[in-house]
């Protein structure tokens, strides 16, 4: 088993994927693009239990970004009864592994099924200690940024709150995030090396590690190896290293 601390010492605490390679893994096989999310979602199964193995006790999944409107209506369809089935059908397991659940993004643009399930789920797993896991769903970090500041402006022309005592833990307490540590390490499966609007506030310091394996065929040695990469690096927060 790899080790879940740094050479400092630190715990790995916090590790959130961009779960990216599915659409291209359905193509390779001559399947629809659906059948690669559906992959995907067996593949979140089985990442949740090795991540509690490892004692990582956050995980963040990139689920559904604001963009992703933007995709076919039919593929769109899909994805929203991805999450529909897996919300109803998991929870009661869910909470027997004693996962907590939560979401980040916007609701406003969700349906209201959905909305309903996504409470559902967050009451019923409120207890769980084992492992937090946030699933970014109409999450984009811009969006979410704005609308921290729209919050905050909100408070000032209220008179809730001055200006200039505003500080950084001020603004990350409006965030959707607000109840997490920061990510330690942001991974990208599927080949590509960008964040796309993924936790850009939260991952200011986060190692990125970009893997080529796609999504549906992320395994529990992908993850060691990442997080082994992530022990690897030199983690200094803009400062100089003593030794
Ligand atoms: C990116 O692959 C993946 C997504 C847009 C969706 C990810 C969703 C899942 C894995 C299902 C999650 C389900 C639950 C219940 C949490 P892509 O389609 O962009 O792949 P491509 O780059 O190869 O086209």
């Amino acid at each position: 088993m790899v080790a879940v601390c740094d050479h400092d010492g630190r715990l790995l605490r916090h590790v959130a994927i961009i779960m990216d390679g599915n659409g291209r893994w359905a193509s390779q096989r001559s399947l629809p693009r659906e059948e690669g999310h559906r992959a995907g979602a067996e593949s979140v199964r089985r990442i949740l239990q090795a991540v509690i193995e490892l004692s990582i006790p956050y995980l963040t999944i990139f689920a559904f970004s604001s963009e992703n409107w933007r995709r076919p209506g039919r593929e769109v369809g899909h994805l929203m009864g991805l999450m529909r089935y897996h919300l109803s059908n998991e929870r009661d397991e869910l909470v027997g592994r004693g996962i907590r659940v939560g979401f980040i993004g916007d609701r406003s643009g969700l349906d209201s099924d959905v909305l309903g399930l996504m409470s559902d789920m967050e009451r019923a797993t409120a207890d769980g200690t084992a492992l937090t896991v946030t699933v970014a769903l109409n999450y984009g970090a811009r969006d979410e940024i704005v609308r921290a500041a729209r919050a905050l402006a909100m408070d000032c022309a209220a008179g809730d709150l001055e200006p200039s005592t505003l500080d950084e833990e001020g603004f990350a307490r409006h965030l959707d995030t607000s109840a997490l540590p920061d990510p330690d390490l942001i991974i990208r499966t599927g080949g590509e090396q960008r964040l796309s609007n993924f936790l850009a506030w939260q991952g200011a310091y986060a190692e990125l590690v970009f893997l080529d394996v796609p999504w549906p065929e992320f395994s529990r040695d992908d993850l060691e190896a990442a997080v082994s990469e992530f022990h690897r690096r030199d983690r200094r927060y803009g400062a100089v290293t003593t030794s």
